[in-house]
């Protein structure tokens, strides 16, 4: 059976709630299509009224970041039941930049990845190399890590409706996409990993998305790899040019 597409905007820090808004009621015909799952992931005072500007549209609200525990003394932090309340589908987990800025661990991301399970929240969790690590020759062993421990203890059912977004850290924000081939050939590994930890059928059924620098020029190509079933999206995401990205085809 073939995935479905999902093609996710990650805006990052960018929005105000009212200009976040404003985006949705631009991006709402030009992500129009059925045929492909559509995810704005937005920052956390943003969704409350993005689900509202969403509603009746084809357009899922994620959220970019959410903590492990149910409630509590965690000041600033943001729980599976919040988002859910809220109206939220999808949570991205361990993207790079909260593993580098806010030092999210393997681990971490694990326990988050588990509770987004248990509240019946998709997460899109991220792996990605940095550049240092391509040259040294250890991207797939990196990422394997990443995968594997981001993923113990998710039961098989989990992990076939999970995402996994793969972005090397050297194409985000750096208008340098991976060559199709080299996200092509990572996207693979990660599905190979999948099926030895788990087996073949739930390695058919996860989904995995390119990210890092998707533009409409890049996104047909790279969407078109038998192993990419999609993207994760940031400055794109921000832009009418997210209406073409969602219409690759
Ligand atoms: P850019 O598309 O801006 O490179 O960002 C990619 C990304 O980090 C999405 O999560």
């Amino acid at each position: 059976m073939a995935r479905k597409k999902i093609i996710a905007g990650n805006w990052k820090m960018n929005k105000t709630p009212s200009e976040a808004v404003a985006l949705v009621e631009e991006l709402k015909p030009l992500v129009a299509n059925e045929e492909v799952d559509v995810v704005f992931c937005v920052p956390a005072i943003d969704i409350v009224p993005v689900v509202e500007a969403a509603k009746g549209t084809n357009i899922q609200v994620g959220a970019e970041n959410m903590y492990f525990e149910e409630s509590g003394a965690y000041t600033g932090e943001i729980s599976p039941n919040m988002l859910v309340d809220a109206g939220v589908k999808y949570v991205v987990l361990g993207h790079s930049e909260r593993r580098d800025y806010f030092g999210e661990t393997n681990e971490d991301v694990n326990k988050k990845v588990l509770k987004a399970f248990e509240h019946g929240i998709t997460p899109i969790m991220c792996c990605g190399e940095t550049l240092e690590q391509r040259e040294q020759g250890v991207t797939m062993d990196f990422i394997r890590q990443q995968v594997k421990v981001g993923f113990q203890g998710v039961t098989a059912d989990q992990a076939k409706t999970a995402v996994i977004a793969y972005e090397p850290i050297w194409a985000i924000g750096t208008g340098k996409t991976a060559t199709t081939e080299q996200a092509q050939e990572v996207c693979a590994g990660i599905r190979a990993c999948i099926a030895e930890v788990y087996d073949e059928a739930t390695a058919e059924a996860i989904r995995i998305q390119y990210g890092g620098s998707v533009n409409a020029a890049t996104a047909p190509e790279l969407f078109a790899q038998a192993d990419i079933d999609g993207g994760l999206v940031g400055g794109a995401s921000l832009k009418a040019d997210f209406g073409k990205i969602v219409n690759y085809k």
